[in-house]
């Protein structure tokens, strides 16, 4: 690796160190081993994409170059770093509320129609795909402001990524992300201020769990579910493996429970076992 200088006006500057470009050969490799690993599909367009998220990794690691990343994992010998290339390709973008229509919707109607079918069960929500866990913490928010007491309710958030969990679990945020979607009533009455960051209090807290898990893996830990939220994910996988994941999230709610997806997507085109319900402005699937 070698520290390039620039020559502006300001005279000689120092530049990022090269790591060198991504070689067609380990473009391609890259490609299908995020496919095996993820199903996240990454088309022929993503050379930047590649470039700017493993580089910070490439220098960590002291590899010096793109293609020494992809030789080492291609070798089997580094399981630690390959999972570290699958999480920094994985998009964990998200946001308190985000959409907020859905979250009215199940504050006013929904959580109390699963809760009527439910009886005197506890309703099991699960976030899949749940990145650093702002989805789960909104619908435990969502759910006491409806009238839920803690123990009423079972929400489960998963996500692929190692890292994004551990995030999750601290229930610990940045003034950036509170502000991103969070009312300030809502941050004010679940939220502690810790040093320049935000604590969600222990009462929410402690109605969410995270787990790993491979959404087109066995569910078997999750048991079924009287809501999924899986959101803003459907997107990065092939259309088999779509299907696949909607096959088994089918098959992981009780009757009449329901599935959630992100405000811009749709099942339309897709195989699938769902009927749409429009609750106020925001779309619900139950199993036919
Ligand atoms: C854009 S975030 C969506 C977060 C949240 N659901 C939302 O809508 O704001 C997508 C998440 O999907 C996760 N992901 C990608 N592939 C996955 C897989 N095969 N199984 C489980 N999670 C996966 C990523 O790690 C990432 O955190």
């Amino acid at each position: 690796m070698t520290m390039q200088t620039q020559t502006t006006s300001f005279g000689s500057l120092p530049t990022a160190p090269s790591i060198g470009e991504l070689s067609t050969r380990s473009y391609s490799f890259l490609q299908t081993f995020i496919y095996a690993e993820s199903g996240i599909v990454l088309d022929e367009d993503k050379q930047y994409l590649f470039e700017s998220r493993l580089r910070p990794l490439v220098l960590r690691e002291n590899l010096g170059s793109l293609d020494a990343l992809c030789d080492r994992v291609a070798s089997g010998r580094a399981p630690s770093l390959a999972r570290l290339v699958v999480e920094a390709m994985t998009t964990n973008e998200t946001l308190f509320f985000r959409d907020q229509t859905i979250f009215e919707s199940m504050k006013t109607t929904v959580f109390a129609e699963l809760a009527k079918a439910a009886g005197t069960r506890r309703l099991r929500i699960w976030s899949a795909a749940s990145s650093t866990g702002q989805e789960a913490y909104s619908v435990a928010m969502s759910l006491l402001e409806a009238g839920f007491t803690p123990g009423q309710v079972e929400i489960v958030g998963t996500d692929l990524s190692d890292q994004v969990l551990e995030r999750a679990r601290s229930g610990k945020y940045v003034q950036f992300e509170v502000s991103r979607g969070l009312p300030i009533s809502l941050l004010m009455k679940y939220f502690t201020k810790s040093g320049l960051d935000w604590q969600v209090k222990p009462e929410l807290r402690t109605m969410v769990r995270f787990e790993r898990l491979d959404l087109r893996g066995s569910y078997a830990g999750i048991g079924p579910c009287d809501l999924v939220l899986c959101r803003n994910v459907l997107i990065y996988f092939d259309a088999t493996t779509k299907q696949q994941i909607l096959a088994s999230i089918a098959r992981n709610l009780v009757p009449g429970g329901k599935l959630v997806l992100g405000c811009a997507e749709t099942l339309i085109g897709m195989d699938h076992r769902f009927e749409r319900k429009l609750y106020g402005q925001s779309t619900f699937y139950s199993v036919r």
